[in-house]
This record gives C-alpha cells, structure tokens and sequence, in this order.
C-alpha cells in the first residue's frame, strides 16, 4: 500500500488532474503550439518530474512546435529501428494500417532503447489518428516498484548490473516473422546484438530518487551470469514491476500529446484495436548515461 502520488508544487499556470494513485496527470490550460513562458514550463517540467506520464488533450501543434517542445527536455535523437516522418525526420511515427497483421509496436512491457549507452530520458509522442476504441498506452511506476521491494532485495539488486541487448528486436535472435512497423531489414544484425551493461537499480538525474532499471525487451540476463542462472530473479522483476497497482492506462484521442519519463516507468502499448489504423509520431530525448 502507498499514498497516492501527489505533487508538492502549487499549480497556478496549469490546471493538473491526477490519472490514478500510481502515475500519470491530465494537463489543461495550456497551448503547446507557443513556445512557453518561464512559469507555464517550470509547472510542466514539476508536473513531469512528479507524475512522470503527463497528457495534453487537444494539441493540434506542427511538427516543428512538437519537436520545439521535446528539445526543452534535452537533445531530440532517433531510434534505429523506428521510420522517421518523411517531412520532419527527426520525428520518428509508429503507423499501423488498419488491414496490418501480427504483433503490435511496443505490446510487450519496456522501457524504450535501453540497450543504448544513453538510453532515451523521455518521449513526446502525439496522436494522429487514433481507433474509435482500444489503443491505449499501459504505464508503471518503477520507483513504486523499487520502493515495495524488502530490504534484503534492495540490497542484492543494489550489487547488480543488466546486460542489455536489441538482439531480439533487430539482431540475430529476431523472430521469424518480425514487426512490419520497424524498420528492421535496413539494420544490420550485429549493431543488434551490442551488449551494453546498466545498473539495476538507478538513481533518477532530476528527481533523485531510485527506481527498477532492468525490462523483459532488453534485459538478457546479469553480467557475470548465464541466462538460466538470472532467468528466475529477472522474470521475479518483469512481473513485479508491471503489478496493476503501480499502473495507470492513458486513453488516446487525436492531437492528445503525451509525454513520458523513460528511465522510472515501463510501458506497453495494448493490442486491441485490430482492424482500426492507429499513427502517432513521437520524438525521443536523450538522457544521461544511467546509473
Ligand atoms: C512504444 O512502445 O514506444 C509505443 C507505445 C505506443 O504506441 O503506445
């Protein structure tokens, strides 16, 4: 059991509507296709820090006011495996046709890129078109997923670190059939199968605070262990950090713009909308080396 998740800072600019007890805040009163004042962007950055999934309904901005946004939280790269938008590459979009088949972009928990050396920090991603209904983003909060962690297992994971790899997503252990969405044809194997190494558990670089840093997409195993000796404790992880009381679900509509913390939170996009097309584009920051 914890308290709801509740911001300490006074919102005077912004009107901030709590999604649930775990994570997650519906912003009003605020139009992103304007560069913000001083004020109206520190409440955001707060809102952010303290909800870690913020959304703004009813955002019909350009591409450049939506990249002019992401760039306010640091610098706007691109993910390998993902289509730029032809018009504004450094927006990357996630576009399924209505007739697609197979899995769906991002149906199973994560956090995005982390078999990067400096993962993504956060993601500001908006709808373009969105299913009549289904197609919502699934949210967890990992500092509430480390905080109800005993002692004894805070103190065995502190002495960790993940070994992280795309190599199922783009590398040589992808499946049979991959995901048409991803541009994975392009990319050669080997740049999938890097390793990289992350601390288990991370400390926040704005917030300070400690959350579960390890995901059923990247994480292999532990360094200096096999797969079958980290399998147990790994799956133990995956399962509790997506336990529905950290969770919040957000409900898309066209021109919703929402941005997300990718160090302390997983997502999964939900795979129940066959048949219906869904587009959003996004632009992804990078954040420091995680440790
Ligand atoms: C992702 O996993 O990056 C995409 C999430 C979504 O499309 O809702």
């Amino acid at each position: 059991m914890f308290e709801p998740v509740q911001s300490q800072q006074t919102f005077r600019r912004i009107a901030v509507r709590p999604l649930t007890g775990a994570l997650g805040a519906e912003i009003r009163d605020v139009d992103l296709a304007w560069p913000l004042d001083e004020d109206t962007e520190r409440e955001i950055f707060a809102a952010f820090r303290d909800y870690l999934v913020v959304y703004f309904p009813d955002q019909p901005i350009s591409h450049e006011a939506h990249l002019t946004l992401a760039r306010r939280f640091g610098p706007v790269i691109t993910l390998p495996q993902i289509f730029s938008v032809p018009e504004c590459p450094d927006l990357q979009m996630i576009r399924r046709e209505a007739d697609a088949k197979g899995r769906v972009v991002g149906e199973t928990w994560h956090t995005d890129s982390t078999f990067l050396e400096r993962p993504p920090y956060c993601v500001v991603m908006r709808a373009l078109e969105v299913p009549p209904s289904g197609g919502d983003t699934a949210f967890s909060n990992l500092y509430l997923a480390y905080e109800a962690l005993s002692p004894k297992m805070k103190e065995l994971l502190s002495g960790l670190r993940g070994v992280h790899t795309a190599a199922r997503l783009f590398g040589s252990q992808q499946p049979a059939n991959p995901n048409r969405s991803f541009k994975f044809p392009e990319i050669n194997a080997s740049e999938g199968d890097k390793e990289i190494t992350h601390p288990v558990v991370c400390t926040h670089p704005v917030s300070g605070r400690k959350f579960i840093y390890v995901n059923n997409v990247f994480v292999h195993r532990f360094d200096g262990m096999t797969e079958e000796e980290s399998a147990p404790l790994l799956q133990y992880l995956f399962a509790h950090c997506a336990k529905v009381d950290f969770t919040c679900r957000v409900r898309w509509h066209k021109d919703q713009l929402l941005i997300w913390d990718n160090r302390a939170t997983y997502h999964r996009a939900i795979a129940d909308y066959d048949g219906c097309a869904r587009h959003v584009v996004r632009a992804t920051v990078e954040g420091p080396r995680p440790s």
